[in-house]
């Protein structure tokens, strides 16, 4: 499919094209969805274990996941066709760019961010996807009231993520945290949650309100 270029097949594909420097160009989710539900957005979703089983039990909700890794998109993207869901998209993008660049202000309702990489080693974590700048960037994005659902099993991240929405604590109305105890309601484990509660590793859970 050419860059940017929209298909009418049930559940959309959206290739977003790269275009550093340029104006927004926002995406319109009434032109998506066809309706103005709100849009739950799950960042670096894989393969959409979560968001389809979401999708399935929220049919007034419309979701968005976004993943850079092709071979995830498709399968999420079979799953969700192989359903009939017609309330589910997925992009294949980075999703900073998808989010700064193409997502509409005050535009999201929730957004799931489900054990992003860690990248563990010291040289490496400027490659962290949450960090200050990305909360402000979210809290942009989201509508008034909107909120944001962090899980991961890497205690070194987690500080960092904590410190992140503590240095912008000003934006925020609530930060809650605990540890193996889901703070949100989900339809379904993720892929790796399922496999970190196999392995038995602590798993942190974030959420925070605008
Ligand atoms: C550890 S996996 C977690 C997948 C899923 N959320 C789960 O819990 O099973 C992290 C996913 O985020 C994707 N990802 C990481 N950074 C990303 C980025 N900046 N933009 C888009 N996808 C990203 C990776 O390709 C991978 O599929």
């Amino acid at each position: 499919m050419s860059a940017n270029k929209v298909n009418t097949r049930p559940t959309l594909r959206v290739e977003l094209p790269e275009c550093p420097g340029q104006a927004p160009r926002p995406l319109c989710f009434a032109d998506i969805f066809g309706n103005d539900n709100p849009v739950e957005m799950e960042i670096g979703c894989g393969k959409a274990k979560l968001l389809i089983a979401r999708a399935r039990s929220h049919i007034d909700r419309n979701f968005i996941g976004i993943d850079y890794i092709w071979k995830f998109i498709k399968i999420g993207h079979q799953r969700a066709e192989k359903r009939g869901l017609s309330n589910i998209r997925f992009i294949k993008a980075e999703a900073r760019q998808v989010i700064g660049e193409f997502t509409p202000l005050e535009s999201i309702a929730i957004f799931h961010i489900y054990f992003p990489d860690p990248w563990p080693k010291r040289r490496h974590q400027k490659r962290r996807l949450i960090n200050s700048s990305f909360a402000e960037l979210l809290h942009s994005r989201l509508e008034p009231n909107g909120r944001i659902e962090i899980a991961t099993d890497d205690f070194d991240y987690f500080m960092a993520i904590q410190t992140a929405f503590a240095e912008t604590v000003s934006l925020w109305s609530s930060i809650e945290q605990s540890i193996d105890q889901p703070l949100f309601e989900a339809e379904a484990k993720t892929n790796y949650e399922l496999k970190f509660m196999a392995g038995g590793r602590m798993l942190h859970y974030l959420e925070v309100l605008k």
